[in-house]
């Protein structure tokens, strides 16, 4: 076996996005492209000579390909030893848990999310450090730092890796683990609900639950655990093959993409309980019969309800939620007394308040939510919570969920994206909301009255950076606000997310349809950020 150094030339947009580097699969296919940035990672991380790197993905094109290279790379910058999920395959919770458990100084995860895949998707490459989550924004920056000079990769000439069985193998003196992708996930999962309660509802013959895997990489799991483990009956999983290209689909969890699912739930015969999740598996839709539960609304059901549920029973050390998710979750925090922290967009932002014992809770509106079990939002761990609170309350979703609003009001909340629209037209836009930001505090908007205008800044209560531009925010004096933001996971153009929100405290009120109930809202969002003028588009591309 052979240690070769390779000559590169740097490329010029490995900057990592919201979640890791995502491109599509022709730019990574690019000679040194991926190489590049896997030796920036390398490059950038102290102290990695013989220590753990925990590998997988989400099964999508080119993720056996990248594995291979990683994994030749790795060996020649003196990593001890890569654990590799069978088949190429780790969710990115599972990833997280096994970085926990491994003791590792990190992990390379393979996924663009609920980005499309196949050879002319996306693919993508996320770092996440040793205590399991996503690389906060120092190590990103010296990675990309590290992207534009480099001139060189290290890689070790040597055969393929069977992938496919669960052993042990050596390139060169490094010691390569093909681990079962499911296990030490379900075992941790075991430690957190009540599995026998959970397994009494499932098969009790009163209650049906469907779960959608989008042919994503949440099926092997959720066979294991909900067929296997917890009794429910064989083709309660669908869609359950990860499939290169997700079966033409795109893998994300919401109402116009979960189609198959949405069906379900809202035809005839409709099961209790539906759920899905996204490409990697931390994402999470949570249907109940004939009722779509907001992300933002389940985080909220989630902490009121969280002393149902063994893994926290003895109390919540506090909630967090991303800027812009709706303020649901708020309003239980301060009836249980503790303390909500309010982050930018991005899983990262919520490691170090997890790491330092200040939020047991996190969410985003964006069908993300998750706990300090791992340092990752959790798709199947939210629908494990769901089915705990399902099994000790004996009530539906939506009752569930109504009850809650009678108890603490309805936040109204909807997110608008207008996707792929042209970047320039995007940024002036954003640009010329920033400029009038300034002026607007006080000033009436047709029923509505500005209480504050800004650019969301953060400044982290553990470490205390600064992380700023995260969303324009407007809020008005009737609690109601909307938020701007561009995407920072899109590879095609730019996209704007306009966020709206209002609170509704009578119940008499709390059947009326969302996008009824933010209607005057959403005119006044499209004028005052010219959505029209500055991107040319009549009406958005998604409405979750
Ligand atoms: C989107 C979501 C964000 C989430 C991220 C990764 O990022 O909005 O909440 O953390 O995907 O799943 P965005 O494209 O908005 O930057
Ligand atoms: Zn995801």
């Amino acid at each position: 076996m052979n240690l070769q150094t390779i000559a590169t030339k740097p490329f010029s947009d490995q900057k990592p996005g919201t979640s890791g580097l995502r491109k599509s699969v022709p730019d990574f296919q690019k000679e040194n492209y991926l190489e590049n940035f896997i030796q920036a990672i390398f490059d950038s991380l102290e102290d990695k000579a013989g220590k753990t790197l925990v590998l997988g993905g989400d099964g999508r094109y080119y993720n056996r390909t990248a594995i291979q290279v990683i994994l030749k790379m790795a060996a020649a910058n003196e990593i001890g030893k890569v654990l590799v999920g069978c088949g190429g395959i780790l969710s990115t919770p599972a990833a997280s848990c096994i970085i926990r458990e491994s003791d590792a100084l990190g992990g390379i995860i393979l996924s663009a999310s609920h980005n499309p895949g196949g050879p002319e998707g996306d693919f993508g490459v996320k770092f996440n450090t040793s205590n399991g989550g996503p690389a906060p924004e120092k190590v990103t920056k010296a990675i990309f730092e590290r992207s534009k000079a480099i001139d060189e990769y290290k890689i070790l000439e040597a055969a393929d890796i069977n992938l496919d069985r669960v052993g042990s193998f050596k390139l060169g003196t490094m010691a390569v683990e093909v681990i079962d992708s499911v296990e030490s996930y379900g075992t941790l999962m075991r430690s957190l609900f009540d599995f026998t309660a959970i397994r009494n509802l499932l098969t009790s013959g009163k209650f049906r639950m469907c779960m959608d895997s989008l042919h994503a990489v949440t099926g092997p799991y959720a066979r294991v655990i909900f067929e296997g483990q917890l009794g429910a009956p064989a083709g309660t999983v669908q869609n359950g093959e990860p499939l290169e290209d997700f079966g033409g689909g795109h893998p994300d969890p919401n109402l116009v993409y979960a189609h198959d699912l949405v069906e379900i739930m809202f035809g005839d015969h409709a099961p209790d309980f539906g759920a899905a999740s996204d490409g990697d598996g931390d994402r999470n839709m949570i249907l109940g019969q004939r009722f779509f539960v907001t992300p933002s609304d389940s985080l909220a059901v989630l902490t009121a309800n969280a002393k149902l549920v063994p893994g926290y029973k003895d109390g919540l050390a506090g909630v967090a939620r991303s800027m812009p998710t709706s303020a649901a979750v708020d309003r239980v925090a301060d009836d249980l007394g503790i303390d909500c922290y309010e982050t930018p967009t991005g899983w990262k932002f919520f490691g170090n308040l997890l790491d330092a014992g200040k939020a047991t809770l996190c969410g985003e509106e964006s069908f993300g939510t998750g706990s300090n079990h791992v340092r990752e939002k959790d798709g199947l761990w939210a629908v494990l919570f769901w089915l705990n609170i399902l099994a000790v309350r004996q009530e539906s979703v939506e009752d569930i969920v109504r009850d809650h609003w009678k108890a603490y009001g309805r936040n109204f909340y909807s997110r608008h994206d207008y996707e792929e629209v042209a970047s320039a037209g995007a940024n002036q836009l954003m640009d010329s909301l920033r400029a009038k930001l300034g002026d607007l505090p006080g000033q009436k908007l047709g029923q509505y009255e500005v209480k504050y205008a800004d650019d969301f800044s953060y400044t982290d209560p553990v470490d205390g950076s600064v992380s700023e531009q995260q969303g324009i925010r407007i809020g008005f004096t009737d609690g109601s606000r909307m938020v701007f933001r561009l995407s920072g996971t899109g590879t095609k153009g730019a996209t704007l997310r306009v966020y709206l929100e209002s609170y509704e405290p009578d119940s008499s009120k709390h059947d009326e349809d969302t996008q009824e109930a933010l209607s005057s809202l959403i005119t006044l969002a499209e004028e005052v950020a010219q959505i029209r003028e500055f991107t040319g588009r009549d009406e958005p591309t998604v409405i979750t």
